[in-house]
């Protein structure tokens, strides 16, 4: 049995606590810096206490493990100090907002023998995993190009912390490590890239175009908080190719023959809403104090991370909390 406790009552807050549902997590508090919120978030979803104050929740001796859902700038110091008060991490993506932040907080876990794992939902999808299974088979052949896109509009939603430098927002950080992500589980790392960019008047990164190069193949990841795009990734390879609606939440992937007919359809259905697989990766590896998990390892968000700052670097962007 694993007792979580929920930093900061956003969007994404709400999500994690519908999807606990489909596990044997247990909710056990939240905490906002609004009482009001805490409060109807608890109430909500059944949470066993509520607090105003972060520290609190820190404090709950009968917390296990901590869900860190606040933006990405604050993500490093809400690690280290529920690490600090002897409790499991599981933080929401971008994991730091840098590389260099984050092997500070995997090494505090490891010193202090506690689980620590990035929220990368993609990662644990079973669609994901039978399709990288199924590539890897060698279904489509070798991969030779992978197109990979996300990308919204977000000029008419009222959600500051997604142009905010403070807050460690831009594209890249908040929905570009999905195209990433998915260039990395398919191809590892690349060899080079080179990347075109805009920046909204705030200056932080509005529209990415980034092409990592490898041995024998290429990827293109677009990425845009100005462009309704929707989200989906091809995978072309020398014997067919493979096709991934909405796939940071892919439910269902398609596989197709060199003669473009669809051979093999994945389809799993979630559960509630697809954040239950990662967390039953963490209730699993804490219950077996693993405190690593193989699906989403450190190593892999240092090197997504190290590719991020690679990529923020070619564009001299710079967090003020850096
Ligand atoms: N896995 C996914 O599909 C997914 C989807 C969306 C977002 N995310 C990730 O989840 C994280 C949070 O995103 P979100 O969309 O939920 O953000 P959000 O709605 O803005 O919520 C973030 C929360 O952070 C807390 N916070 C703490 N310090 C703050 C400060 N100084 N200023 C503003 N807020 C502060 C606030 O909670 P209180 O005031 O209640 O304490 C706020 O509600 C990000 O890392 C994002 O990338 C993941």
């Amino acid at each position: 049995m694993v007792r979580f406790g929920v930093l900061g009552a956003g969007s994404i807050a709400h999500s994690f606590s519908k999807a606990i549902r489909a596990t044997e997590g247990i909710l056990q508090a939240i905490a906002s810096s609004s009482l009001e919120r805490a409060q109807s978030f608890s109430e909500e979803y059944g949470f066993i206490s509520f607090y105003d104050d972060y520290d609190k929740l820190m404090d709950d001796e009968d917390v296990d493990c901590i869900y860190i859902a606040t933006a990405h700038a604050y993500h490093y110091q809400h690690m280290i100090d529920t690490l600090n008060h002897g409790k499991h991490v599981l933080c929401e993506k971008s994991f730091t907002l840098n590389a260099k932040q984050a092997e500070e907080v995997f090494k505090l876990a490891r010193a202090k023998g506690l689980f620590v794992m990035e929220a990368m939902w993609t990662r644990f999808l079973p669609t994901i995993q039978e399709l990288i299974q199924k590539v890897s088979a060698g279904v489509i052949g070798e991969i030779k190009s992978i197109e990979s896109a996300f990308g919204y509009d977000i000029s008419t939603l009222t959600r500051p912390r997604l142009k905010d430098p403070e807050q460690g927002g831009g594209a890249l950080l908040d929905i570009g490590i999905y195209p990433i992500t998915m260039a990395n589980l398919f191809l590892g790392r690349p060899k080079s890239f080179k990347s075109k960019v805009d920046f909204f008047d705030t200056g932080v990164d509005s529209y990415e175009e980034i092409i990592y190069r490898y041995e024998n193949a290429k990827a293109k990841l677009i990425v845009s908080f100005e462009d309704n795009l929707g989200s989906y990734t091809w995978i072309y390879g020398t014997k067919g190719k493979a096709f991934v609606p909405v796939f940071q939440a892919a439910d269902e992937a398609y596989i197709y023959d060199d003669t473009d007919e669809i051979v093999d359809t994945i389809t799993y259905g979630h559960e509630e809403n697809g954040l239950e697989y990662e967390i039953k990766e963490a209730i699993s590896c804490i219950e077996n104090k693993q405190f690593e998990s193989k699906t989403m390892p450190h190593e892999e968000t240092l090197e997504i991370l190290r590719q991020m700052d690679a990529i923020r670097a070619s564009w001299n962007l710079v967090y003020p909390g850096e």
